[in-house]
């Protein structure tokens, strides 16, 4: 019986690149569905960009952009490094949606209406600056344990201790500098104590691995308390039904996102989304990495429960990447991006190493340099892409390409090979990838020997009809190889398919013969790794993180240095005005300047400002700046100079003036 089964991978955040960690959750889950799909089941795979929240708020602001336009440029590279890699989402949608806003309204309508959600006040911290609440990460100061300097509002990274934002010594916004203020807040509570017995039962029920059992155990110990689900605008997301400036928290959002992005496939499919999600026959399973646990096996499933959705049968939780048994890391060039590791090597390297370490258990895999270039070299090209080398030209070569019939010895290996099946079925279905890598590496390795021992290419000097039968042996297991290799291997695979001149394989082909059948010409299946490849790739990854700062970060990059504090008085001194650009002119012998001249409300000014690469002169003319008027005036090499236009940005092309519908006039000051 075909099984209708849906699938998840956690939504990775739409403010960085996809990284080869990030892969080890998105591979082990594509393996599993692809898996599925060649055992004939009807299975989903269903994920997303999980786009809300202060950091994408922060970081479009540092790119200058809206955050839609961030999230919309990340969709597209995520997909792109997805598929690079193979990882084929039966729909990659995105948090920022209509189904997402409206499944998001009705789960928070349902809760509330079951006496799940509280209101209350909470004290939270503020940059009056940058007029926004500030997450505990985003505060940042001297740890009040160590001393230690510049520590996050939650935890230091060198004592390890925990603490509120408001505890850190000389506390700063880490986006301006601003020491943040305290400010009362009425904020919305899920009362997740509420759901604690039925999230016992779940649990005892076999829902996620025992070490994460044993892990929540504790948590369940501890007490479960409530769970803040709103934030205070300006935020980037969803606003709550009936509320002006309060919006739903990113991890409310988030994993609804789930069935967001299912409703769309069904509605794009004609399928039935509530049957697809909720029916009792359906499967329904999550991929997630260990560092958010908490919210997928107790809020998540709560908030499911309370809204009259179903839990997903199983939870997997996976372990982290570590390199050479260490944390990735940028300066030492081991945090790889998707993009750069697809330029450099074959994504299916990846999948293949991956595959050999995964196992059922939250242990972290470790990718160790050598040990990959080696497995590489060994199994792929030494042992897969060997038997079909070894095989295919010398029968399109000199038998006509044509496939003859089994002897008893050609039929024992493949027989064998087959006989493997049920072993690799089952440890598939289990998440044992690194017992199947095994598996069909050691009956490669039959094959191989078969091939020596009968040495086609001695008898093809003498026998042909006898060379056939042994080759039609090896293509045979060749075949079969494919078939079992096929869910890590999908690129493979296909070649495998085109030269064999046969359609997709799926597991019900393993029985099959080919014989008495023509081939096609033999495409080449993998080359061998050259460890220089593998530096050159370590070294480039230590120079595009040094160079620009993560994505993620450049709030807290921004605040690395300050220059001396100034009182509001000395800031009042500033004469900041609109003004109205009257004429723009390139200066001659200064590439970078142009020269103004601006109505400031009741006289003009000459000002010679260096925005020359990122404007023309002409879209200036009749445009609003920010003006610092009362800057005493400056004799320069060009002219004089009386004051200052303001813009920001990163310099050369990126500078940016004030919006050009602000709809000021000239000679408003500036708030
Ligand atoms: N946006 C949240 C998930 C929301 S799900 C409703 C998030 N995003 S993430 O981009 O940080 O991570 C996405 C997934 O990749 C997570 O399951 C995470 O555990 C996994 N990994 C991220 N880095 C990883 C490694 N270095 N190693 C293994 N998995 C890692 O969390
Ligand atoms: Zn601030």
């Amino acid at each position: 019986m075909p099984r209708t089964i849906v699938v998840t991978s956690a939504l990775p955040y739409a403010n960085g690149p996809i990284h080869i960690g990030h892969l080890v959750e998105y591979l082990q889950t594509d393996i599993w569905v692809r898996f599925q799909k060649a055992c004939g089941h009807r299975c989903y795979y269903f994920c997303a960009d999980d786009t809300h929240g202060t950091p994408i708020m922060i970081s479009a602001r540092a790119a200058g952009v809206r955050p839609e336009e961030l999230i919309e440029r990340t969709h597209g590279e995520h997909k792109a490094d997805f598929d690079r890699f193979g990882v084929e989402f039966d729909n990659y949608y995105t948090t920022h949606s209509p189904e997402n806003r409206e499944l998001s309204e009705l789960i928070f309508n349902r809760l509330n209406a079951a006496g799940s959600i509280a209101k209350r006040d909470i004290q939270q911290t503020y940059c009056e600056n940058d007029r926004m609440a500030l997450p505990d990460r985003y505060v940042r100061g001297t740890c009040p344990r160590c001393g230690a300097p510049d520590q996050y509002g939650d935890s230091c990274e060198r004592c390890g201790a925990t603490y509120q934002p408001t505890d850190l010594v000389d506390p700063r916004c880490a986006n301006c500098g601003t020491p943040p203020v305290l400010q009362t807040s009425e904020h919305y509570f899920f009362k997740l104590a509420d759901y604690e017995q039925q999230l016992r039962t779940l649990i005892a029920s076999g829902h996620t691995q025992k070490s994460v059992a044993n892990k929540l155990d504790e948590w369940f110990k501890a007490g479960l308390r409530d769970w803040d689900i709103s934030r205070d605008g300006p935020y980037f997301g969803f606003k709550i039904p009936g509320e002006d400036n309060k919006y739903f928290y990113v991890w409310l959002d988030a994993p609804i996102g789930y069935l967001a992005s299912a409703k769309n496939y069904c509605e794009r499919h004609g399928l039935d989304f509530d049957r697809l999600w909720n029916s009792p026959d359906n499967e329904l399973y999550h991929f997630i990495g260990k560092d958010i646990m908490y919210f997928h096996a107790l809020f998540f499933p709560a908030m499911l429960m309370g809204s009259g959705f179903k839990t997903a049968n199983k939870l997997f939780v996976h372990g982290f990447l570590t390199i050479n048994g260490e944390k990735m890391s940028k300066s030492r060039g081991t945090f790889i991006k998707a993009s750069t590791f697809a330029r450099h090597l074959d994504p299916e390297f990846l999948r293949y190493y991956y595959a050999g370490k995964l196992t059922d258990t939250v242990e972290d895999i470790d990718l160790g340099i050598e040990d990959f270039i080696n497995r590489t070299n060994a199994d792929l090209v030494g042992k897969y892409a060997n038997l079909a080398s070894r095989s295919g030209p010398m029968l399109t070569k000199k038998l006509d390409g044509r496939l003859g019939h089994l002897d008893a010895e050609g039929r024992q290996l493949v027989e064998k090979l087959a006989a493997a099946k049920g072993q690799i079925i089952r440890d598939y279905e289990g998440l044992n990838y690194a017992a199947v890598v095994r598996t069909i590496s050691a009956l490669a390795d039959e094959a191989n020997r078969y091939v020596e021992r009968k040495e086609p290419w001695t008898t093809i000097k003498t026998d042909a009809e006898t060379t056939r039968a042994t080759l039609t042996a090896v293509l045979n297991a060749v075949k079969v190889l494919a078939i079992y290799l096929k869910p890590i291997l999908p690129a493979f695979a296909g070649k495998v398919e085109r030269f064999l001149n046969v359609g997709a394989l799926g597991f019900a082909d393993v029985e099959q013969t080919l014989e008495d059948h023509e081939i096609s010409s033999f495409e080449r299946l993998f080359e061998r790794i050259d460890e220089e490849q593998v530096k050159t790739m370590i070294e480039e990854s230590k120079e595009t993180q040094a160079a620009k700062p993560a994505a993620a970060e450049p709030a807290a990059k921004a605040a690395a240095s300050f220059k001396p504090e100034v009182t509001i008085d000395d800031f009042a001194k500033l004469d900041l005005r609109i003004a109205k650009v009257v004429s723009a002119e390139p200066v001659e012998g200064a590439d970078k300047l142009l020269r103004f001249v601006v109505d400031v409300g009741g006289g003009q000014r000459t000002v010679m400002a260096g925005i020359a690469k990122a404007y023309q002169p002409e879209q200036l003319v009749g445009r609003l700046v920010v003006f610092f008027a009362n800057l005493k005036p400056r004799q320069m090499k060009f002219g004089l100079s009386e004051g200052m236009i303001l813009a920001c940005g990163p310099g050369g092309k990126d500078v940016f003036l004030l919006s050009p519908d602000s709809g000021a006039q000239a000679g408003q000051p500036v708030s």
